[in-house]
């Protein structure tokens, strides 16, 4: 029997679980501070939810099957659409805005690079009900908040921000249909990782021309807001939205974090206005995170539209990075006390003990096998123990147990109550 897990997918030993606590507890607290609520939907979903005929990545890469009663079904590759689906359910009972985090398990049948695997977690928050950009100063100002957190500064990670107005400006001058847009913003996501000449090909399918090709990559080659607002004008819309998104930042005191990249418009669909992704300076990673604007996500489920944006986050890249700057913690096994007893008629004072401790908020782990004391130690020692409380028949008649501390060595008797207050 094959004994490692399906390619592309981890197992979680106690030692990783640690660290993915640790990245979790993270991202929960920073979803606290920005009062975000969490919510969660089932891994498995309706297939037809994540069916867009854009040409994205993400649709290529599904996991989908049949189930036993015939329904087409999928392991979730993002969670967006799971979250429109639930706002869509709860219609006008939801009380906008609505502020939601979760961390859902995705699946995407990626080819692997580093930091891409075929699952993944992602940190998803979302604000749902607001139409201005003080809602993607909010997003980015929660991740911003995060490196911080995680020791990560702007010299080494920054967040490249656009506005798909920029493109869809260019595209509304050439006279491109509407309903190609979609498709358009996919291409261009390609533009790193593709030849250009295979990027020109794909957008003349599209039905543009050479002189439109040439003018939609000069736009997108584009780095600094002061020379988009020189080529579209400083009150085209994209620029309007993106300077006073820039500003907001500021005020929140994260305006180092971000740059605005013209070519940066996200790999899927349905983003409308605003997209944003973190990157590594280093320019090892692939993309950090990544967001943005999506306006008509919900018309797309027959629904009424209401304004979202939000940002997915994944946990592989993100230790990846955490690796590479020597930032990922240290976290060894910790146990407060170890408690043994020294002869099997002990075994009920111990396990006496051991529920005190416990009703007092302590890790305990009980020696459950007669052993010698020489292997308690090295129980201790294997699991991190930082106390070490014997029952001794001797001390048990007085009311008290010994107990030394593995820190210091020091070794006194305490009673009962003692035990409980000492450290
Ligand atoms: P996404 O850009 O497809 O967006 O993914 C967001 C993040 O998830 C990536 O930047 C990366 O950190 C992580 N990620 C994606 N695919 C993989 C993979 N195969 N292996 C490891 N990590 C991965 C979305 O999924 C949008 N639904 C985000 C969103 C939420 N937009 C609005 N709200």
């Amino acid at each position: 029997m094959q004994l490692q897990p399906p390619r592309g997918t981890r197992d979680f030993f106690p030692d990783d679980m640690r660290l993915r606590s640790w990245i979790f507890a993270h991202w929960r607290e920073v979803a606290r501070l920005f009062a975000f609520e969490e919510y969660d939907a089932p891994v498995l979903e309706s297939e037809e939810i994540y069916i867009r005929k854009a040409g994205e990545e993400i649709t290529a890469q599904l996991y989908s099957f049949e189930d036993k009663g015939g329904r087409r079904v999928a392991l979730r590759p993002e969670m967006t659409p799971s979250l429109a689906r639930m706002v869509l359910q709860k219609g006008r009972s939801l009380a906008l805005p609505i502020r939601w985090f979760s961390i859902p398990q995705c699946w995407r049948y990626e080819r692997m690079t580093r930091g891409r695997k075929r699952e993944h977690y992602q940190w998803n928050m979302d604000l749902f009900g607001v139409a201005d950009v003080t809602a993607e100063a909010e997003l980015l100002a929660a991740i911003a908040t995060l490196f911080e957190r995680l020791g990560l500064t702007p010299a080494d990670v920054g967040i490249r921000v656009s506005s798909r107005k920029v493109l869809q400006g260019v595209m509304d001058d050439l006279g491109v249909p509407a309903e190609r847009f979609a498709e358009a913003c996919v291409l261009v996501d390609k533009l790193d990782k593709l030849p250009r000449e295979t990027l020109v090909a794909d957008l003349a399918a599209l039905g543009l021309e050479p002189e439109q090709i040439e003018r939609l990559l000069d736009t997108l080659s584009i780095k600094d807001l002061e020379q988009l607002a020189a080529s579209v004008g400083e009150d085209d819309p994209a620029v309007v939205e993106l300077r006073r998104l820039f500003r907001l930042v500021s005020d929140y005191g994260f305006g180092e974090w971000l740059c605005f990249d013209a070519s940066i418009v996200r790999g899927l669909a349905y983003y409308t206005g605003v997209v944003f992704e973190a990157f590594d300076r280093g320019a090892t990673l692939r993309a950090i995170c990544g967001g943005g604007r999506y306006d008509h996500l919900l018309s797309t489920f027959g629904g009424k539209d209401i304004p979202a944006c939000g940002f997915g986050f994944g946990d592989v890249v993100l230790v990846e990075l955490l690796g590479d700057k020597g930032l990922l913690p240290e976290l060894p096994p910790c146990v407060d006390d170890i408690v043994f007893a020294f002869a099997e008629e002990l075994r009920p004072a111990a396990c006496q003990v051991a529920t005190k401790l416990r009703a007092a908020g302590r890790r305990v782990d009980l020696m459950l096998e007669s052993k010698k004391v020489k292997a308690a130690f090295k129980h201790a020692d294997r699991v991190g123990g930082r106390r070490m409380v014997l029952l001794a028949p001797d001390e048990w008649a007085r009311g008290k147990v010994r107990v030394k501390n593995l820190e210091t060595g020091a070794e006194r008797d305490l009673s009962l109550e003692e035990l409980l207050r000492a450290d």
